[in-house]
């Protein structure tokens, strides 16, 4: 008796464990398991873009791409800004905001949207096309609301937010002395440690969440405008809803493995570019970069319910316009179909998100062919191991050395002298942010210097002249409690130009964000603090400063060769070309288990087809030789024994 009934207990427990374990694994959405995919109005409308439009675009994108895997459709930015003269994308007092300070779609644009409906409507009409609807948000609260001073909505109670007694208000939250870098007059940091901050930032999220939106895209909260407090108080709120939002950051300046660290556990997927536009440069530009992050183990690793993905941005093939405009799509792209080709290719074999960004109206079959090639979507899903592969040899046809195009480069006057030598922003987890020491010299204002050699081993150390946070007037007591410890830096002989953490504008992929100087004024992004470590950190992102080597004006050239593996045994293997000519790429057979996790394979020969060329190669026994177009590439499908 006793033996039966303790073996009943045992079944029960088990089978309640049993029943338990699926009922969790129901309830926690895990969502981006395979890198997300989609379209996004921004390479194409810029911020113009109506719901006529919008819709005509997702119901080509549900025909034509869907299919192939692609299932978001995206608003990008200011979708609540009036289109109207006057209005641009930083200008102030055009945007359609509610009775607390939060923004709503421009109902002349999106008519869905009267009568207090938000995207509710877009949402539904999307998700019965059987796809996923996106929105793009900026960070914090818009510079429009502070100056309404609008009430704080407090969504448990659906009244205005009180704490200690009294309501609280826009300006008791935004930080003016936080505004977005690249959109001065758009939109600010909420301060974060105040119940009020985060009360504003939950009713935004709320509000998303209650028009069914799937994927946000927030924008000027990572890179060099990280604002770490901001992407947590986000993360936290999906996640205690179990939300099967994709949660993404946009865009990602200056970003480093170290950086990314911080935060792709909060987030599904996160920029480490600039912007990608249709130049040859910004493509190139992406190599080293996704190498780096392959390198680091990111592709696909763990994070906000499911996975999180180093994104690359969109792809801007097709019909388009171009940044900051304030009109729709009127150009085709500017790479060549072989640049095109490559682009897709990397996108795919570093599991790149793949957002499209031209007009689907607009949409050839060379594009489609590309974008939607069955090989690169099951690579882009499904592969693994993928990573650069440094095993090939290359000859080109000739030896023209390539100008690389000159952008223009601010850089420090005192720093100019050594050249390639810079200042850039780092995690201030780098040990290579160490580095910085304070100094008196006699009758000199205190200095703030860097230890190693930034020229020559005889000049003198790099360093600049430290100022109080206060001496310029007319600033805010709020900002002097916030900014008690912290100052401004100069350089010697140029007292009104201060050290600036990131750039007034946004940066396209191809250019390196770098410190610089520019005139002072109040603005966490000349502020500083000198850890005793030894590192600077910037008020602005937290980030910290750091001397090094800066390739100025390089576009990247030579050969790069990616492997990764498919589900069933097969072997990727990607050729670029960036040479300005063509060259002969070379691949050892033998070489390739170096590519693979499993040394014990040794590899005698392979079946190669190439898949733009639609070619077959036949069984290679020693080496696979292929010319590559300029900018071109080789994608080469291996059947190895
Ligand atoms: C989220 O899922 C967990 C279990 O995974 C559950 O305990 C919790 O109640 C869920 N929360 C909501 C808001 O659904
Ligand atoms: C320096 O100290 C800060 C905390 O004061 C810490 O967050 C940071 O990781 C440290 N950096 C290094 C490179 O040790
Ligand atoms: C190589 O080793 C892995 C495990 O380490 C094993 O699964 C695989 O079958 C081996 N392959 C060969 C060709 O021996």
């Amino acid at each position: 008796m006793m033996k039966l009934s303790s073996f009943c207990l045992f079944l029960t427990l088990t089978l309640l464990h049993r029943v338990f374990t699926i009922s969790q694994i129901v309830e926690a959405t895990e969502v981006a398991l395979t890198p997300p995919r989609g379209w996004n109005s921004y390479d194409s409308f810029c911020w113009t873009i109506s719901e006529e439009e919008f819709l005509q675009n997702a119901v080509l994108v549900d025909k034509l791409l869907r299919p192939s895997g692609y299932e978001y459709v995206v608003v990008d930015y200011l979708w609540y800004r009036r289109l109207v003269p006057g209005a641009y994308v930083d200008s102030l007092g055009f945007d359609v905001i509610d009775a607390w300070g939060r923004m709503i779609p421009d109902p002349v644009r999106w008519p869905s949207a009267r009568d207090g409906k938000g995207f509710t409507e877009v949402a539904k009409i999307v998700h019965m096309m059987g796809l996923k609807f996106g929105i793009h948000i900026m960070r914090g609260i818009s510079t429009q609301a502070v100056n309404a001073n609008t009430p704080i909505l407090d969504i448990r109670t659906g009244k205005a937010y009180e704490e200690s007694g009294r309501k609280w208000y826009a300006k008791d939250i935004g930080m003016k002395e936080r505004a977005c870098k690249w959109m001065k007059n758009g939109f600010m940091s909420v301060d974060t440690k105040l119940g009020a901050g985060r009360a504003f930032l939950r009713s935004l999220y709320q509000q998303y969440a209650d028009w069914g939106v799937d994927y946000v895209k927030h924008d000027c909260v990572f890179g060099d405008d990280l604002d770490i407090s901001e992407i947590r108080v986000a993360s936290k709120f999906w996640r205690e809803r179990n939300s099967s939002i994709i949660y993404s950051l946009s865009p990602g300046t200056g970003v480093t493995p170290t950086m990314a660290k911080e935060i792709n556990n909060l987030v599904n997927m996160y920029r480490i570019t600039g912007d990608d536009w249709d130049l040859w440069q910004d493509v190139a530009s992406h190599f080293d970069i996704s190498r780096d992050f392959a390198a680091a183990h990111m592709t696909g690793a763990k994070a906000l319910s499911g996975k999180s993905w180093p994104d690359l941005d969109m792809l801007p093939l097709g019909w388009l316009t171009d940044p900051g405009v304030n009109h729709g799509p009127y150009r085709n792209c500017k790479l060549s179909l072989n640049e095109q080709k490559t682009q897709m290719t990397l996108w795919s074999m570093a599991r790149s998100p793949l957002m499209f960004g031209g007009d689907m109206r607009s949409i050839d079959k060379s594009t489609i062919r590309i974008i939607a090639h069955p090989v690169l979507s099951e690579i882009n899903s499904f592969s693994s191991n993928n990573k650069q592969f440094p095993y090939i040899t290359s000859q080109s046809s000739s030896q023209i050395k390539y100008k690389g195009l000159n952008f223009q480069t601010r850089s420090l006057k005192n720093v100019g002298r050594s050249g390639s030598i810079g200042l850039r922003l780092t995690s201030c987890k780098d040990a290579s942010a160490k580095g910085w020491f304070t100094r008196y010299l006699n009758n000199e204002p205190e200095q703030v210097c860097w230890k190693g050699h930034v020229g020559s081993k005889y000049q003198a150390p790099f360093c600049l002249n430290k100022r109080g946070a206060f001496s310029t007037s007319g600033e805010q007591m709020t900002f002097k409690r916030r900014y008690q410890h912290h100052f401004y830096l100069f350089a010697e002989n140029t007292r009104k130009l201060c050290l600036s953490a990131s750039q007034n504008r946004r940066l396209t992929s191809k250019e390196i964000s770098r410190i610089s100087f520019s005139p002072c004024r109040p603005h966490t992004n000349q502020l500083w603090s000198f850890d005793e470590n030894g590192t600077l950190v910037s008020s602005y992102s937290g980030l910290c400063a750091s001397m090094s080597k800066i390739k100025d004006n390089v576009v990247p050239m030579g050969t790069r060769s990616w492997i990764s593996t498919g589900r069933k045994g097969e072997i990727f293997l990607a050729l670029f070309n960036l040479n300005p000519d063509e060259t002969t790429i070379s691949v050892k057979m033998s070489d390739l288990s170096k590519g693979l996790p499993y040394s014990n394979w040794t590899i005698s020969s392979c079946g190669a087809y190439e898949i733009w060329r639609d070619k077959y190669y036949g069984i290679i026994k020693k080496t696979l030789s292929v010319a590559v177009e300029t900018h071109g590439c080789a994608l080469f499908v291996l059947r190895c024994i």
